[in-house]
C-alpha cells in the first residue's frame, strides 16, 4: 500500500490574529511544532530516508520543514488560497469592509471568489499538477495551507470536490492518508506540543 503525508505548517503569527492570507513567519507555539515533526516523522513514517518534503512558497510552510532533513522542493502551486483584496484581514473585518462579499461567501464557499484572488474551484484547478505528481509517487511528505489541504484530502478521501471548504485539517497534527484499491483510509497523529 502507498501512502501519502500531509500536514498544515504550524501556528503562524496571522493565525494567532485570526488574520487570512500574507506571508507571516511562526509563533513560537509553530516553531515548537517544525521540531517535533522531526520526531514525528522519525517515528511513524516507515522509509523515511526515502522521503521527500514538499512546501509551498510562503515563508511558514518553509518553517515548518526547516529542520527536516531530506530534499525539499517549494511549489507555487502549493500557495494558499489567494483571498485578493481580503488578505491580511480578519472574518469580522471583512464583513465589515466587504459584506456582499462575506455573504456571497457564506451562501457559496466552493465557487466563491474573492476580489483580484481565488475560489477553492481554482485551487483545484492549479492543484491538477500536484496531485498527478502525487498519483505517481510515494514517500512524500506535503506540508502546505488549510484550504490547499482540504482540496488534497477530499480528492484521495474520493469525497465530492464541492465539499473540499468542510473538510476539517486541524493544526499540529500529521495526517497519514493510505491508498488502497478500494479507498484511502486515514490516521492522524496529533503532535503533543
Ligand atoms: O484563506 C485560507 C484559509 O486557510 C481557509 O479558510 O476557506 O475556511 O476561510 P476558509
Amino acid at each position: 500500500n502507498r501512502y501519502i503525508w500531509l500536514s498544515r505548517h504550524g501556528e503562524s503569527q496571522y493565525n494567532l490574529e485570526g488574520k487570512i492570507g500574507g506571508d507571516a513567519a511562526l509563533s513560537e507555539r509553530g516553531i515548537k511544532y517544525s521540531h517535533k515533526l522531526v520526531e514525528i516523522v522519525d517515528k511513524y513514517i516507515p522509509n523515511h530516508d526515502r522521503l521527500e518534503v514538499w512546501t509551498s512558497t510562503l515563508k511558514r510552510t518553509q518553517q515548518t520543514a526547516k529542520y527536516l532533513p531530506f530534499p525539499k522542493k517549494q511549489w507555487k502551486a502549493l500557495d494558499e488560497l489567494d483571498a485578493g483584496s481580503c488578505d491580511g484581514l480578519t472574518y469580522d473585518e471583512i464583513a465589515e469592509k466587504f459584506p456582499e462579499d462575506f455573504k456571497a461567501r457564506d451562501d457559496n464557499k466552493f465557487e466563491y471568489r474573492y476580489p483580484g484572488g481565488e475560489s477553492y474551484r481554482d485551487v483545484i484547478t492549479r492543484l491538477e499538477p500536484i496531485i498527478m505528481a502525487l498519483e505517481n509517487q510515494e514517500n512524500v511528505l506535503v506540508i502546505t495551507h488549510q484550504a490547499v489541504l482540504r482540496c488534497i484530502y477530499a480528492y484521495f478521501m474520493n469525497v465530492h470536490q464541492e465539499e473540499s471548504p468542510w473538510m476539517s485539517i486541524p493544526l499540529h497534527t500529521l495526517i497519514r492518508l493510505e491508498i488502497k484499491a478500494y479507498g484511502t483510509e486515514v490516521t492522524r497523529i496529533k503532535a503533543d506540543i
